[in-house]
């Protein structure tokens, strides 16, 4: 690795320093760079920028590695659940038996929303966008639980414990109290008995008079579908999380940014879009031709839905074992659902041809999770909610990483302005 670095401006160098990660991957710091020659980087979209240095995930997209706090993706997916993983993500380390007890006990006790906070749905029109109530109700807590959330570094990590169980469980709560608020259902509270998956899905589709119990496939499904998207590096809602914090926003607040960034559909939202062209396709009797064909235009909103990642130039890890999730999940449960197949073949298709070959577009994540979800019954407007729930984790542990850094600054990018130059004011009565 060459230790130095440098800028030539005509015939003026200004050398640089260089940074190396702890897998290898190389970065020239900038930092001093405006300061120095009046320069700044242009990047839109921050492509090829470092925003940080983060000990959370290592992803390598050429070569389609994650890794949670280095542990493979992979060994995680097969060995841990959603609860073990997300303590993996806060605190860096697989806890022991001790910690993971206090841990579950800890997201137990905190699994209720308080009622004044319930009476938050009501304000909500029944169709609400499921991530516009959430956004909403996950930055309320910040008021409810003003003591955790202070805007103070200091004073926010001294409970740092509790309020990331709240973030975490609450989440799950609000979402499944989502689903029922506009399915028109009462609210079904958390047990304390049930594991954070199973609660879940009690919470979700249990009646008054009849208790829904998780079968084993189906609570590992969705422990295996939270666990997958945990973390995944610097994507657009981290880095709004690690903005938002920056301010020395609290928790909860810096979550709820981070949630309104999910919810776009090149984002967190494209899980429910691959489900609805998958049903498309079903519903016209067509093979995918038509879809592959229009988003070959290049047009952006007529992509191919869960195809392509802005890291990714090789098969998403996830993707690989969300798909074989899927077939497994389908199988035990005894569904046959024909838009695997149709998914199955639009993969094939895409695997042939020149367009998404050469832009190396593989399946992201999306585009096997909604055939999950699907069939444990979460209706697709639902999706990225759970992604949502999920993703609490990474969110949180990239918060901390902000809150804790001594050294830290707030983030603040800067641009190239392209617009007016100075002009003066014109009275209205003299405009035209
Ligand atoms: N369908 C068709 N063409 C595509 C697609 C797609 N899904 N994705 C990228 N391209 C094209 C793009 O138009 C560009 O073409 P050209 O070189 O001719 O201009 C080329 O491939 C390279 O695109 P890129 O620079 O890699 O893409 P990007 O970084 O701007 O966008 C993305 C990444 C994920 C937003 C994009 O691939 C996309 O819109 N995918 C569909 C939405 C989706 O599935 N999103 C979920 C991402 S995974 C979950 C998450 O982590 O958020």
């Amino acid at each position: 690795m060459p230790h130095t670095a440098s800028v030539k401006l005509d015939d003026k160098e200004f050398p640089l320093p260089v940074m190396q990660g702890s897998e290898g991957e190389l970065a020239i710091d900038t930092r001093k760079l405006r300061t120095e020659t009046g320069y700044i980087c242009y990047d839109q979209g921050y492509g090829n920028t470092g925003s940080c240095e983060s000990k959370v995930t290592f992803l390598d997209g050429d070569n389609g590695i994650l890794r949670y706090r280095g542990y493979p993706i992979e060994q995680l997916a097969e060995k841990s659940d959603f609860v073990e993983t997300a303590y993996l993500v806060i605190y860096g380390e697989l806890p022991t038996p001790a910690q993971r007890k206090a841990f579950g006990l800890l997201l137990r006790q905190n699994a209720a929303v308080e009622t004044q906070m319930q009476r938050i749905f009501e304000g909500f029109p029944v169709e609400a966008p499921p991530m516009a109530m959430l956004t909403s109700i996950v930055a309320s807590m910040a008021s409810h639980h003003s003591e955790l959330a202070t805007n103070n570094f200091e004073k926010d990590l001294q409970n740092f414990d509790l309020a990331a169980a709240m973030a975490i469980s609450k989440t799950r709560t609000i979402a499944a109290m989502i689903y029922r608020y506009q399915k028109g259902k009462p609210y079904i509270y958390p047990k304390q008995d049930l594991p954070f998956c199973e609660n879940f899905l009690h919470m979700m589709f249990s009646e008054p008079y009849k208790e829904y119990i998780a079968e084993p496939e189906v609570a590992r499904a969705l422990n295996l579908l939270l666990l997958l998207h945990a973390d995944h590096e610097q994507n657009c809602s981290t880095s709004t999380v690690r903005t938002v914090g920056s301010s020395a926003a609290n928790l909860f607040t810096s979550i709820a940014a981070g949630i309104c960034a999910l919810s776009g559909p090149l984002h967190g939202g494209a899980n429910g879009a691959v489900l609805q062209m998958l049903q498309t396709i079903h519903d016209e009797g067509d093979d995918g031709t038509r879809f592959i064909a229009a988003a070959k235009s290049g047009s952006k909103s007529n992509r191919l839905m869960g195809f392509g990642h802005a890291v990714y130039r090789n098969f998403d890890p996830r993707a690989r074992i969300i798909g074989k999730a899927a077939e497994d999940v389908l199988k035990k449960l005894g569904i046959k659902d024909p838009l695997l197949d149709i998914a199955r073949n639009l993969e094939q298709a895409t695997l042939k041809d020149d367009y998404f070959v050469s832009r190396k577009l593989y399946p992201n994540v999306d585009f096997y999770s909604g055939i999950i979800m699907r069939a444990l019954g979460i209706p697709t407007n639902m999706f990225t909610v759970l992604f949502a729930v999920g993703r609490s984790p990474g969110w949180i542990a990239n918060w901390h990483e902000v809150a804790s850094n001594a050294k830290g600054r707030i983030y603040r990018p800067r641009q190239i302005y392209v617009g007016h130059t100075k002009r003066d004011y014109v009275p209205i009565d003299q405009r035209a």
